[in-house]
């Protein structure tokens, strides 16, 4: 049964993000030194902090507003640090703009002080100057002043260079103010120094540029731009040691939280680890593990023992249509896997997504929920500001053996009716088309392909290799292709060999893959999934019920590449393979499902 449902259940509405209105300057008065009177004081006159709107399902639109409506969620609570230069201030530039958190940065709070000329200003100018660390109850009465506001309650906060000394990291646990994680840029000493020493400021957008590698865009701009005090050589290299000094007790404290980072990547590099892992985060949080949500598992180098706690898949899944939680489940977890393929460069990759809306050999197949997944994977790269074509196969074929596969039937006119936003994404960030070397445009910077399959007695691979051909470089995308060999009664599909086609599908690399195990040739009871999101292992997991009778899974192994239906068995019996033996007993029965 298909379903024609492209969107009617999943709204997509869009939205524009408006900038913050300007902060007036502030000033503090010695005698405001207390916390709670530093606390209102904060409440009024805090300057720079930048406020966008909080949301969780961000496929969003920095550039052009390309937002689809979201979820309001519990908000994130992330503290960064790293040495003098490591990029913390060039992250939360654009962790604000995408996850609108409240940025609470120490230096910039303390920089308005001194520029203002008020008293905590002049205290914290010569310390600041020589590179010292302000005293730390300044500092720390200052950030917990701006974390009490109800801007930062709402929206999430964004701690940047605090704590930076194992009092301050304690004053916050007395609070109990911890964050849902703890980012630590990594950059080798001598980066840093360069860094520093050519950095430059614009007073007015508060930017940060480098001589070198972010250099201003016009001769205006770069007419404007200011160097902090702090950043010659000599001060930069005692910011350095301080922060040696402390960097260790910091980290203790937030043991179980933290996240390293390898800063000396180009800075996008560095922001979509840093998204992926604040979307995982948030995802959890919604799914209501919130208490679980900061301990990262092993996607995050910790051990796997805890990724059962942190990190399920959603239950229910027998129950058909799937709830609009489970499906925005998926498609961000499609979504995240593919942008951090595209990001590390894959040009050819594929998903595999088998949930029973998603499977064509089930009859509660919804077309619908397949245009909804390509829609938000479309729309979050023209988000990004590149040009994607969606492709849909047309009819293959001529006279008596003309055809398309039926899942696709009607396909291209949804995709041009569905609801992509009022602003101008479909038509110029995003295009449809058909498959074939014909349908590449030089101005196309990414392909999704939807579905792409053979039919019987016509072969989709020679114009699917004919578009990849055309493509050169470009990232193309497979959405469930099925691109296995068919039977062919009057060898049309014969035209390039078996071999050369299979090779060929098999060159796409899987970048994510979920699917349902059964049992015997069933499809219910689910018996458990199996799930990989690039670039971490196929995860295995079992569905049981818990002593209340709800079901969960649980992981029971991982998996360098794809298990064979003999290492699953094993793993659901609790036995190590004995590779001559073939499987038998209960969970024989899931050899097939892998043979594919
Ligand atoms: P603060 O302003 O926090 O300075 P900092 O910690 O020394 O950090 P920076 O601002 O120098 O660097 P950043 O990591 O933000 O790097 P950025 O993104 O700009 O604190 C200043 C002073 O205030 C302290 O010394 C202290 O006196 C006082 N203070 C603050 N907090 C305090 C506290 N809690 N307690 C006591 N005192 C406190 O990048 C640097 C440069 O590199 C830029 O030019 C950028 O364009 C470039 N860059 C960034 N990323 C990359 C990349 N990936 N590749 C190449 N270049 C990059």
């Amino acid at each position: 049964m298909l379903n024609y449902a492209a969107t009617s259940s999943f709204n997509c509405h869009t939205k524009r993000f408006t900038a913050p209105p300007p902060s007036p300057g502030y000033n503090l008065h010695p005698s405001s030194l207390s916390l709670s009177s530093l606390s209102s004081q904060f409440h009024h006159n805090l300057p720079s902090i930048s406020v966008y709107n909080h949301t969780h399902f961000n496929i969003l639109p920095r550039t052009k507003g390309l937002k689809v409506r979201c979820t309001q969620n519990e908000p994130l609570k992330v503290m960064i640090s790293g040495a003098p230069a490591s990029g913390k201030g060039t992250q939360c530039e654009m962790i604000v703009q995408k996850f609108g958190l409240v940025h609470i940065s120490t230096g910039d709070l303390l920089r308005s002080e001194v520029a203002a000329g008020s008293e905590i200003g002049n205290q914290a100018k010569e310390y600041m100057n020589s590179g010292r660390l302000v005293p730390d109850e300044v500092v720390t009465n200052m950030v917990i002043g701006r974390l009490s506001r109800e801007d930062a309650k709402e929206k999430g906060w964004l701690l940047d260079g605090f704590p930076r000394s194992f009092a301050q990291a304690q004053s916050l646990e007395k609070m109990k103010i911890r964050p849902d994680v703890f980012i630590a840029l990594d950059v080798p000493d001598e980066i840093l120094i360069d860094r520093c020493v050519g950095r430059r400021l614009d007073p007015e957008t508060g930017k940060i540029y480098h001589i070198k590698n972010f250099p201003p865009e016009t001769e205006e701009v770069k007419a404007r731009l200011i160097t902090r005090p702090d950043d010659t050589e000599e001060k930069v290299k005692s910011r350095l040691q301080i922060y040696k000094q402390n960097v260790e007790a910091i980290l203790s404290t937030y043991s179980d939280l933290l996240k390293k980072i390898d800063g000396n990547r180009p800075k996008n590099v560095i922001f979509g680890e840093i998204t992926s892992m604040l979307l995982q985060i948030q995802k959890e949080k919604e799914l209501g593990k919130s208490e679980n949500a900061s301990k990262l598992d092993s996607q995050f180098n910790k051990s796997p023992a805890t990724k059962e706690n942190w990190r399920g898949i959603p239950t229910n899944l027998n129950n058909i249509p799937h709830s609009r939680e489970i499906r925005e489940y998926f498609y961000d977890d499609v979504l995240q896997a593919t942008q951090r393929a595209i990001s590390d460069g894959k040009t050819r990759v594929k998903v595999e997504i088998n949930i029973p809306e998603l499977n064509p050999e089930q009859d509660v197949y919804r077309i619908g929920t397949l245009m909804e997944l390509v829609r938000v994977i479309a729309l979050s790269f023209a988000d990004d500001g590149k040009r994607v074509k969606v492709s849909v196969q047309g009819s293959m074929g001529e006279g008596a053996l003309a055809g398309m596969p039926l899942q696709l039937a009607g396909t291209r006119q949804i995709l041009e009716y569905m609801d992509w936003g009022n602003d101008g994404a479909k038509g110029d960030f995003i295009n449809f088309g058909a498959i074939g070397g014909k349908e590449v445009d030089e101005r196309d910077d990414i392909f999704i392909l939807v579905a792409p399959q053979n039919a019987m007695g016509n072969c989709i691979i020679d114009d699917l290799r004919a578009m990849t051909d055309a493509a050169g470089s470009r990232p193309v995308i497979l959405i469930n292709p099925r691109l296995k060999d068919l039977p062919a009664s009057s060898g049309i599909m014969q035209t390039m060999g078996r071999e050369k086609r299979l090779e060929y599908a098999a060159s796409f690399e899987m970048c994510y893959q979920f699917r349902l195990l059964y049992y015997a040739g069933t499809q219910y009871p689910i018996m458990g999934a199996l799930r990989m999101a690039y670039p971490y292992r196929y995860e295995l997991f079992k569905r049981v019920n818990d002593s209340t009778g709800k079901e969960k899974y649980v992981i029971l192994s991982t998996f360098p590449s794809r298990p064979t239906g003999d290492e699953v068995n094993d793993a659901f019996e609790g036995r190590t393979r004995d590779k001559n033996k073939n499987s038998s007993g209960f969970w024989g029965f899931m050899n097939g499902i892998f043979s594919a």
